[in-house]
């Protein structure tokens, strides 16, 4: 794509679009060798060789980050009064158009893709994709055969049909968790969905989506870059 060199330095998160604007006109940027000092000189960030002070910009169009998401935190791009996952971002990934692709409850932790890239995060989204998202919840009582034939069958939230879901028990430290899989992201869905089954979620935690897990050396607030590869696994069951 053929863009202005200062909007090109300013995706970069180089500075705002006023501060690459005076590193060019000073003439420390340089394209493909050449000192260049028009900041709407027109260039391609994938193609040209931009240096700034010597350094070669590794230009990304699109960034794709794994947040380890820490309870009373906003999924939000922000927000007047809480703090959002945006605003727990490094320095380094601080750039215009990031978003949580999907949310997380204030409350619920655990694995959140933040990206810019819109089209990505439509096909993560969007229901025909049929993506799988996996958390695990402790509740007040264990589930029951019962719960799990429900869930199979698609449980029905006041009136509301959702698509039929997995669910599993298990036991950690002697209390009752469940691991719930489903490919929709209605609001309050997982709570909701055991609300109806009578139990209650103390706790909640999205460990999976698609093929991809949460990075478990990730502590609570941290993000990091997403692998091509991993990135892909989003997409594929
Ligand atoms: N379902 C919920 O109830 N809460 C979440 O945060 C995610 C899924």
């Amino acid at each position: 794509m053929i863009e202005r060199l200062d909007k090109v330095l300013a995706s970069q998160n180089i500075g705002s679009r006023k501060e690459v604007g005076h590193l060019i006109r000073k003439g420390i940027v340089t394209v493909n060798g050449i000192v260049v000092k028009k900041a709407d000189m027109k260039v391609n960030g994938e193609l040209d060789k931009i240096c700034v002070n010597g350094a070669a910009l590794q230009f990304k169009r699109y960034l794709y980050l794994m947040m380890n998401k820490p309870a009373g935190i906003l999924s939000a791009s922000r927000d007047n009064l809480c703090q959002t996952v945006l605003n727990l971002l490094p320095q380094t990934y601080q750039r215009r158009g990031l978003f949580p692709a999907g949310r997380l409850d204030r409350d619920t932790e655990g694995l959140l893709i933040i990206t810019n890239d819109g089209i990505f995060a439509h096909k993560m989204l969007a229901p025909k994709s049929n993506i799988d998202k996996v958390y695990h919840a402790k509740l007040n009582v264990p589930v029951t055969a019962e719960d799990i034939v429900r869930f199979a069958q698609g449980v029905v939230i006041n009136g509301l049909h959702c698509l039929p879901a997995s669910l599993e028990s298990f036991e950690k430290n002697n209390e009752p968790w469940a691991r719930i899989t489903v490919c929709e992201g209605k609001f309050h869905q997982v709570k909701r969905m055991l609300a109806a089954c009578g139990k209650i979620v103390l706790y909640l935690e999205r460990v999976k989506i698609g093929n991809l897990e949460l990075d478990t050396d990730l502590k609570r607030g941290q993000v990091r870059e997403l692998t091509i590869e991993e990135k892909d696994a989003i997409l594929h069951k």
